[in-house]
């Protein structure tokens, strides 16, 4: 359940700073969080000034410049760099997002990064997001049939497949379920954003044949009831996905069951 002091050793303290060598008219400071948990301290927010002309367009070519040029200790999740894989959610500028698709031209101010928030931070921007992975393997993400014939191709509509538009896209990075406050509070209970709208996914697969069971799963107090549509996890969705909205359609077709 939900902690409301934060332990004194999570105060964010002043960290170090880089200064570039050269001056640059497209010289950029970046306040980078800094935690690692094998120096019982707390974490830092360490500053890098970057040479933009230097550098590639996205959040995450400045990372990987500082770490390649500057500061080889900063720690970081990337795989496919180009919005796919997930790996690189961090929040950037206040919002969750991904480093990867996020242009540091769009930033005006002084640029903060910090890790996906309320998640237990691993080290630097690496949160550990096993509870969530745990939480999506329990709605069972995969096509479940009565009696599956591995011979068989289950072939789908074009209408039948257009139902799963806005849903297949997602990828799992979490940036959503990790602004979400009714997650931050009972993340032990409540599925999430992320989760739910994944759950949905496999509710309209009109190949699945547990659509009743998946509804019965769901229909409880804190899986999906902890959502009280506030929004933000529809507002910060770097795909563009609304995973308010396939939760409300979770909540209407357990309505419509009954
Ligand atoms: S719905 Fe969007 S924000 Fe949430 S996990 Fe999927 S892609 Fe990420
Ligand atoms: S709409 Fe629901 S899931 Fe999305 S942020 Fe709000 S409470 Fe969380
Ligand atoms: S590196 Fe894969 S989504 Fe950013």
């Amino acid at each position: 359940m939900a902690r409301f002091r934060l332990p004194a050793d999570s105060i964010v303290k002043p960290g170090k700073t880089f200064m570039a060598e050269k001056r640059s008219r497209n010289n950029r400071l970046f306040k980078i969080y800094r935690f690692d948990p094998e120096q019982q301290d707390n974490p830092q927010l360490n500053t890098y000034e970057v040479n933009l002309d230097e550098c590639g367009p996205m959040v995450l070519d400045v990372l990987i410049k500082i770490k390649n040029e500057i500061d080889p200790g900063l720690t970081f999740r990337r795989s496919c760099r180009e919005g796919i894989c997930g790996s690189c959610a961090m929040n950037i500028d206040g919002t969750n997002t991904l480093a990867c698709t996020k242009p540091v031209a769009e930033i005006t101010d002084e640029i903060k990064i910090y890790p996906l928030p309320h998640q237990p931070v691993l080290k630097d921007l690496v949160v550990d997001l096993s509870n969530l992975y745990r939480q999506h393997a329990s709605i069972e993400p995969w096509i479940k049939r009565q009696s599956p014939d591995p011979e068989r191709e289950y072939l789908q509509s074009p209408k039948q497949r257009e139902k799963l538009d806005g849903l297949y896209e997602c990828i799992l990075c979490a940036c959503c379920s990790t602004a979400c406050p009714s997650y931050w509070w009972n993340s032990d209970r409540f599925l999430g954003p992320a989760v739910l709208l994944q759950a949905q996914r496999w509710i309209v697969d009109s190949r699945d044949e547990a659509t009743q069971a998946r509804l019965d799963a769901l229909n409880d107090t804190f899986k999906l009831y902890r959502c009280h549509t506030i929004m933000n996890c529809t507002n910060t969705c770097p795909k563009g996905l609304n995973p308010a909205k396939a939760i409300a359609e979770i909540k209407k077709s357990i309505i419509k069951q009954k």
